[in-house]
């Protein structure tokens, strides 16, 4: 059965009558691996099979609801043999029903961005799929479309109708995707925003011949092109997700104020009446570090002792905050905390030290502490709900210390709960 796009353009499913297992090459799949082959502990495979749908499936949501449609009428289906990870049987209805549901809202998001990109060129693939993490964490959709393999049609059906477009650029020998290029430009038009990036593969087209050209139709760069001059590591692909995310953000800055704007006002002021602390989030995974001003904490357990922290979908640090990562919080103090409120609230331009210019010392768990909080604590991310726009993290506390034993906790007062 021909199911393209999943994750290649020639990609097939083969079904095998006698045995009802069906063999899905990349689609189902995730990077797991145990000593079990099947997928009988659903808990431990749950938040891979969803981030490898995320990265891999979910950009062509259009093309596995074919796939899954034509599927659907094989006939019986006992296993799935994917191509990585553990053959899905116990848990079927439940794991084809998750591709099912999300794919159908990846369809049906109204804002598309549509990333182009050459798969074997560079780091091509790795860094558009980085741009496009960071983009979905916006709840905008993205399509993904291989220059060098897509006809012409297909390009400037979806150049034409993405809200945004982003482009890893190919290397100049790259005829078929040049040409690709060519004929996006020829549908573009000035509503949309654009992302660049190099692929960083050596002889990359010049991306600002290409950048111009946009500006001259009156496109608006979304981010800074981005431009490769090392093979990327942990931060180039923090940066691409940041990125990712600067251009979801505008994109639905429309919509998210008219939102805001329709909620019942009394309800808003009743909402406004919770109060609670000031904080600041910070963390380091590898040489990636991040930080973040919080307000929605709270104590949860007593036993072992632990909290939760709300962290919109959209932010940054979202990716360091994962199930078994290590952080700090640290608590704000009443009547001296503007500084630091004010250097964490700023706006930074994607992959930006968040830390220049504020004195931290580093925590047992490798996390930067600020050394003019009032307290810290260090923390685990123990579990995640997802909570509509926010992720509720559960976080278990190892340790911690108060600077200053008379300091009071930095409260935040509001006057509508529409807002942090
Ligand atoms: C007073 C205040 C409290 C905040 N509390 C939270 C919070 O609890 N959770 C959250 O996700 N964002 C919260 N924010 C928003 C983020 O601190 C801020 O937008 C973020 O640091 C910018 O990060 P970004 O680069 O990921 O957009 C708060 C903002 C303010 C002004």
């Amino acid at each position: 059965m021909s199911a393209p796009n999943l994750h290649w353009p020639d990609t097939i499913f083969s079904y095998d009558r006698k045995t009802e297992v069906i063999y899905t090459c990349d689609a189902f799949g995730m990077h797991f691996c145990d000593e079990r082959t099947f997928d009988e502990d659903l808990e431990a495979i749950e938040a891979d099979f969803r981030f490898y749908y995320d990265c891999l499936m979910g950009p062509n949501a259009r093309s596995l609801l074919t796939a899954m449609k034509r599927m659907n009428d094989l006939g019986k289906i006992k296993i799935i043999a994917n191509g990585h990870g553990p053959l899905l049987h116990h848990h079927l209805d439940i794991l084809t029903e998750c591709y099912q549901s999300w794919s159908q809202r990846q369809a049906k998001a109204e804002t598309t961005v549509g990333l182009f990109y050459v798969s074997e060129y560079g780091f091509g693939e790795k860094l558009i799929q980085a741009i496009g993490e960071g983009i979905q964490k916006t709840g905008v959709g993205i399509e993904m479309i291989d220059l060098s393999t897509a006809e012409a049609q297909e390009i400037q059906e979806l150049a034409g109708r993405a809200a945004g477009i982003v482009i890893g650029m190919p290397p100049s020998t790259n005829t078929a995707a040049i040409a690709g290029i060519s004929s996006l430009l020829a549908v573009v038009n000035n509503k949309q925003l654009v992302g660049l990036f190099e692929c960083y593969g050596g002889d990359d087209e010049p991306i600002d011949t290409l950048r111009r050209k946009f500006i001259d139709s009156g496109i608006k760069e979304a981010f800074p092109a981005i431009r490769i001059k090392e093979a990327p590591n942990a931060s180039t692909y923090q940066l691409c997700a940041e990125a990712g995310t600067d251009l979801g953000q505008v994109l639905m800055r429309d919509r998210n104020l008219k939102q805001l704007k329709s909620l019942d006002v009394n309800m808003e002021k009743a909402l406004g009446r919770i109060s609670s602390g000031l904080y600041i989030v910070t963390t380091k995974k590898g040489n990636v570090n991040g930080a973040m001003l919080a307000s929605w904490v709270s104590q949860a357990s007593l036993q072992p002792l632990g909290l939760t922290i709300a962290v919109a979908k959209d932010r940054a640090i979202d990716t360091l905050m994962q199930v078994g990562d290590l952080f700090v919080l640290n608590v704000l103090e009443e009547g001296n905390y503007q500084e630091l409120k004010k250097h964490f609230l700023k706006r930074l331009t994607p992959g930006a030290d968040r830390f220049a210019g504020v004195k931290t010392q580093t925590a047992k768990n490798g996390s930067p502490i600020l050394t003019d909080a009032l307290a810290y604590m260090e923390c685990e991310v123990q579990s995640s709900i997802e909570c509509s726009d926010h992720w509720i993290l559960y976080c278990t506390v190892q340790e911690g210390r108060v600077s200053k034993p008379e300091g009071l906790t930095a409260v935040r007062h509001r006057k509508v709960g529409n807002y942090y």
